[in-house]
């Protein structure tokens, strides 16, 4: 499916410039600059499907991006939050923009939350978490930029999320683990998309 079409519906700066609820989607957050574009680009096999940055807090939209012909699903880029420099009524702006979308959205089967895996959870996150959480919106931990640490920090970090997710009600008690960079758990990512997605 991934290797069909794949193609750039649109970029919705509000909740009315949504496309019509009419096919199931799949929508991924997490903090700016955790690799949301290029995992996207990974998953479809594009190099550049979602716009990638160095900057952090480059995509300020809802993006959406049809798969199949006819469309099947939707995945969705979300802006991403808990950028340092971002000021107080653009992060207002995003809460909003994030939180309504994610309670009005009937269409939305699940959500992918991406965490650095350098990192792990952070208070960020965990309030990303409690959102989800309140808005009854099922959501999968996924680690990124796997290929950044050694296998037994990576251990570390994998039982640490883990952990984290298991407090969390909406939150799927497995944690993924990718890397767009070197292609790690690609396709287990693509296939938890698909079950998701149901199709
Ligand atoms: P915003 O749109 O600003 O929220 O960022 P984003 O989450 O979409 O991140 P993006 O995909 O643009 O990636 C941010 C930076 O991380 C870029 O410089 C990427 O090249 C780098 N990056 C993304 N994924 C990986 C990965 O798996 N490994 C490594 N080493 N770098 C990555
Ligand atoms: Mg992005």
């Amino acid at each position: 499916l991934f290797s069909g079409r794949v193609e750039f519906q649109l970029s919705a700066p509000a909740l009315k410039f949504l496309p019509e609820p009419t096919v199931p989607e799949i929508a991924f957050c997490g903090r700016s600059n955790v690799g949301k574009s290029s995992l996207l680009n990974a998953l479809t096999g594009r190099r550049a499907i979602a716009r990638t940055s160095v900057t952090p807090g480059r995509t300020q939209e809802l993006n959406f991006f049809e798969v199949g012909e006819p469309t099947l699903f939707r995945l969705v880029d979300m802006p991403g939050y808990g950028f340092a420099k971002a000021p107080p009524a653009v992060v207002e702006k995003w809460r909003r923009l994030v939180r309504d979308f994610l309670r009005g959205r009937v269409v939305l089967k699940r959500t992918l939350l991406l965490v650095d895996a350098r990192h792990g959870v952070k208070p960020v996150d965990a309030e990303m978490m409690k959102m989800l959480d309140e808005a009854a919106v099922g959501y999968r931990v996924v680690l990124t930029k796997a290929d950044k640490l050694k296998a037994s920090e990576l251990d570390a970090v994998i039982d640490r999320t883990r952990a984290e997710a298991r407090k969390h009600i909406a939150a799927h008690p497995e944690v993924l683990v990718t890397s767009s960079e070197v292609k790690l758990g690609i396709e287990a990512l693509r296939a938890a998309v698909l079950e998701d997605a149901a199709v």
